[in-house]
């Protein structure tokens, strides 16, 4: 199936990939701007190849139906009274503006030569800079990722700088820049609780400089807004972990044992996203947690089909693909996906022999190399075949590798958790810690630098 992708990119490891890259490029330069952008956008050496070509799917479903009247919308008591084998029917689509494919991010193209992606971070308490910001100043923390309020002793984890190899350099946060850079539009996250943490980040950092009778934050909902009235800016997060309709979908009340998701329908989400100027995407981890049931929409209700989770997110990522490649012209609005989250579950990844995870890290992995297993490289081809398809419609924020490094990121114990903590959990901290999301400040405050760079 999908012959169209299946022209891997390459599997020489990463050091002769970058080497080739570097290459590349160096030829390149001398030659085509166009491609270069395309490269650099893409981490891509082998592009021509992969221009999506007119398609040979067989059993081939275009997803964004319009919604059916007789179709429920999937919510948390939607439920399977049949589960049959996969058909094989897959999402496929075709890029319907390629033909429009303009000289988008020109200006931007000298920037993208350099990976911003690869360096080390540096431990900077010299200036004042470190922290962008302060947890007690910013009145929408989220008691998950406060970790300072929640008690971590220990606060060096806000003081690290990311720091690009050389010749590379990271421009410096500017909150005005920023906000001039958002004026009169709409900012939105849309993904899960990783992205959500980046979204908070990013209100962090972008309203303090907003006198607060002049802000306001719309309640939690699938959709929550900030709003800059002087501005007339928007910084927004839409909850959808799975992208395409799933049982997930309401933000509160998702913890479900059987997931179940509408591979054939984004349009549900889409309409929330569509009007937006600036779009952050992920997803990730709630493809990690086993099978995943499917309804087509064309199918009788409550008939399911299963798949694994990296099927399942190989799927909802082509919906997502496909109203892209319908919807998006790179001249007036932007998207950005953002890569797998890393975990820090098993302490022996790092430290041979050691039986823990994050709890009582206080320093990043040094090792330049350091990739752990949450982060599945298959996934991450696929991921990466998927925005190649899309060209310069979207832009990569490979937040990966440098947040592998931070294994003293996470909250750990240092947060508020849903469920009370019985005393057998609170003799053995490390059982109940979270290794997954991320202090702010911290880590994300990294990532939205890497936006800002980009934007
Ligand atoms: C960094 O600076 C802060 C505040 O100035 C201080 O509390 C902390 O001990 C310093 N940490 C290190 C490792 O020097
Ligand atoms: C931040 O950006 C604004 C507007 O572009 C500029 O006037 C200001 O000098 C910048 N501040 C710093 C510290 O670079
Ligand atoms: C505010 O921004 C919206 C787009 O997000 C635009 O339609 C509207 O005209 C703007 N209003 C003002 C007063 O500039
Ligand atoms: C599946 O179950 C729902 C209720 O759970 C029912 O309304 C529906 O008719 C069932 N469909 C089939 C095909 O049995
Ligand atoms: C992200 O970076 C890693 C190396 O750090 C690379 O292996 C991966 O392919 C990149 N992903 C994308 C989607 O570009």
């Amino acid at each position: 199936m999908s012959q169209r992708w299946s022209r891997k990119k390459s599997r020489l490891p990463l050091a002769g990939l970058l080497f080739m890259l570097a290459l590349a490029v160096t030829f390149m330069v001398l030659y085509n701007e166009r491609s270069i952008q395309q490269i650099h956008l893409h981490h891509n050496t082998n592009r021509e190849q992969d221009l999506p070509q007119t398609s040979t799917f067989t059993s081939f479903v275009h997803p964004n139906l319009p919604p059916r009247n007789n179709l429920e919308v999937l919510d948390r008591y939607s439920r399977c009274n049949s589960t049959n084998e996969y058909s094989g029917k897959k999402i496929g689509w075709v890029d319907q503006m390629s033909g429009q494919r303009s000289d988008f991010v020109a200006a931007a193209a000298k920037e993208e030569i350099c990976d911003v992606f690869s360096g080390k971070w540096v431990f900077d308490n010299s200036s004042s800079s470190y922290p962008l910001h302060k947890e007690s100043d910013c009145p929408y923390m989220s008691d998950q990722l406060a970790c300072q309020k929640h008690g971590r002793p220990d606060l060096e984890y806000q003081h690290w700088r990311w720091q690009p190899h050389p010749p590379c350099n990271f421009k410096r946060w500017n909150v005005t820049e920023m906000w001039e850079m958002l004026r009169g539009k709409r900012l939105m996250f849309v993904g899960d609780s990783l992205n959500r943490g980046q979204w908070i980040s990013m209100v962090c950092l972008l309203q303090s400089v907003i006198p607060r009778d002049k802000q306001s934050m719309s309640p939690n909902a699938h959709l929550t807004i900030f709003r800059a009235e002087d501005y007339n800016a928007t910084v927004e997060f839409l909850w959808a972990p799975l992208l395409v309709e799933s049982n997930s979908d309401d933000p509160v009340n998702h913890r479900l044992d059987e997931r179940i998701i509408r591979p054939d329908s984004v349009l549900k989400h889409a309409s929330k996203w569509q009007h937006a100027d600036i779009l952050i995407f992920n997803t990730y981890l709630w493809w990690r947690q086993g099978p995943v049931k499917i309804q087509w929409s064309s199918e009788e209700k409550g008939s399911c089909e299963e798949v694994n989770g990296a099927e399942g997110m190989e799927m909802a990522m082509n919906a997502w693909a496909h109203w892209i490649s319908n919807n998006v012209d790179p001249n007036t609005k932007r998207v950005f996906f953002v890569t797998m989250s890393p975990t820090h579950q098993w302490s022996r990844e790092w430290n041979p022999g050691s039986e823990g995870n994050c709890y009582g890290e206080k320093k990043p992995i040094e090792d330049e190399t350091y990739w752990g297993s949450g982060s599945d490289i298959p996934t991450m081809r696929m991921v990466e075949r998927v925005l190649r398809g899309l060209g310069p419609k979207v832009s990569v924020i490979n937040i990966t590798q440098l947040s592998e490094y931070r294994k003293d990121g996470h909250p750990s114990v240092y947060r508020k958790f849903w469920e009370p903590l019985n005393d057998d959990r609170l003799k053995n901290p490390a059982s109940y810690s979270d290794c997954i999301h991320w202090c702010v400040p911290g880590v994300p405050d990294v990532w939205n630098q890497l936006l800002f760079q980009f934007l």
